[in-house]
């Protein structure tokens, strides 16, 4: 039986704030599916003060140790979760992580550095000792590092192999020099690992440390060996393309799923069509939109940050707007020069606009569900789900061919009445692209046979995370 155990910084449903969370609430389980009895799938992450008692009741204390960090001693309990087929480790420190936010903290150095020593630590304390350790993103590069510079002498240890997955390249962990010792507790041999550009790069030594590296698509492991995409990393990526892989995120099929999902108003799937606008007309209900079948409603999910592409829909939106019949939804919130926009945008047409600058996952599905038409023109996409989520719940994406979204969305095309693709989609971040694209997809809404043609291959595609998951079992088997 292969040992697999993943390390992170947040998982659905335990707390969560973007994308990672999502991947790491729904891959453990599905590692588990697609291995069967040949896998034992377990996951770290961190006990916030966020995580609810309805889960704290299921956990048990399983050991207390203490974890030495320089010239601190720290106490560290180890509470354990089943769920799914899947082993939850909750590393608790209440100084560390009964906080208000998960990250953003001070001395978020200092509280993922404690989380990735705990981690290492509770191996050989509980006698787990696993064939893979999958560690993910900035937050969790250390225990790699930890691992490979003061662990592989002891017993146990030696022969774990281990992969790095970068969900986001833009966010590093970079420190000051200052740190290396007094908190990290690495020596001045260890720094040529993390040192980078003229600080400390957790996501580079982990790079450097790991067997294998992989991203969250294809080609965003392309696009991240080029200046353009790499944040300054590309040096480091390319002198490591040997160990570097792109494996397409999929998204929850039973979280996300209009058939089911008690979320929305009406169920349907894409026999039922006609049931997906009572849920639009339910949320222009909600929403004080005027009611009306025969306007598409266009949206926005996202964080409201410039790399999610918003600087192109701030350029096009009052045309497209001004021009067309059509509602627009945006839900978000981020940078505040975004937020007052869409404030002002929802102001100037209020019976067309609504902005709603807060963080709802419920109130999203009910959107996603309400959608004709989904944006997306990122700048830098490592793999992006809301394409994903928009397409299950029947919503025509358009996106920007960068990442996983240039993976997941195909250019729509018919011949001779076949459909080709599965969305409307264009290369260059150039605001005339996108207009001309969102304008298209409207011109194919309104005519409602082509409309239901494109929108039940869309929801057919498949973005559940069954292949994935099989290649990650086969990168984890190639180690
Ligand atoms: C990050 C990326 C996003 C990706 C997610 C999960 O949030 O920005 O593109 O889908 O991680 O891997």
């Amino acid at each position: 039986m292969k040992k697999i155990l993943l390390i992170g910084a947040e998982a659905m449903p335990f707390a969560a704030t973007g994308g990672l969370g999502d991947v790491l609430g729904s891959l453990p389980t599905s590692l588990c599916e697609a291995g069967g009895d040949e896998v034992d799938v377990r996951v770290v992450l961190p006990l916030y003060g966020a995580i609810s008692a309805t889960w704290r009741e299921q956990m048990t204390l399983v050991v207390e140790y203490e974890v030495c960090l320089s010239w601190r001693r720290q106490y560290c309990g180890v509470y354990r979760l089943y769920k799914d087929g899947v082993t939850y480790y909750f590393i608790d420190n209440e100084y560390y992580f009964n906080r208000d936010t998960l990250y953003g903290c001070f001395d978020d150095g200092e509280r993922f550095a404690f989380f990735c020593k705990a981690a290492i630590d509770m191996l050989g304390v509980i006698g787990f000792y696993p064939d893979i350790i999958h560690a993910h993103d900035w937050q969790a590069a250390l225990s790699l590092i930890y691992l490979d510079r003061k662990y592989r002498q002891i017993e146990g240890y030696e022969s774990i192999k281990t992969i790095f997955t970068i969900h986001n390249i833009e966010y590093q962990g970079k420190y000051d020099f200052w740190i290396l010792g007094d908190v990290f507790e690495l020596s001045d041999a260890d720094r040529s690992i993390v040192e980078y550009d003229g600080c400390i790069n957790l996501m580079k030594g982990a790079i450097v440390c790991a067997n294998r590296v992989s991203t969250v698509s294809p080609r965003y492991a392309e696009e991240i060996r080029s200046a353009e995409y790499a944040h300054g990393l590309h040096p480091i990526l390319e002198e490591n393309s040997y160990k570097l892989c792109g494996i397409l995120n999929g998204i929850d099929y039973e979280y996300y799923n209009p058939e089911k999902d008690t979320a929305i108003k009406k169920n349907y799937t894409w026999q039922s069509l006609s049931s997906k606008y009572e849920n639009k007309k339910a949320l222009q209900e909600e929403l004080g939109l005027p009611i009306r079948s025969d306007v598409p409603m266009l949206s926005i999910i996202s964080r409201l940050a410039s790399h999610k592409g918003l600087d192109l829909i701030s350029e096009i939106v009052y045309n497209v707007m001004r021009e067309q019949d059509v509602q627009l939804v945006i839900l978000g919130k981020g940078e505040s020069r975004y937020e007052t926009f869409f404030v002002g945008l929802q102001e100037a047409f209020p019976n067309k606009v609504r902005a709603l600058i807060t963080y709802d996952r419920e109130l999203s599905k009910r959107i996603y569900a309400a959608s004709d038409i989904f944006l997306m023109p990122s700048k830098s996409e490592p793999c992006g789900l809301s394409q994903m989520i928009a397409s299950r719940y029947g919503a025509i994406p358009v996106t920007r061919e960068t990442g996983g979204l240039y993976d997941s969305i195909k250019p729509y095309w018919e011949d001779k009445g076949t459909i080709h693709g599965n969305g409307f989609t264009f290369a260059n971040y150039r605001s005339e692209e996108l207009e001309d694209r969102t304008n298209a997809a409207i011109e194919l809404w309104r005519s409602e046979e082509k409309r239901n043609k494109l929108i039940v291959r869309i929801m057919q595609t498949d973005f559940s995370w069954k292949a994935s998951a099989l290649q990650y079992l086969e990168t984890y088997a190639s180690l």
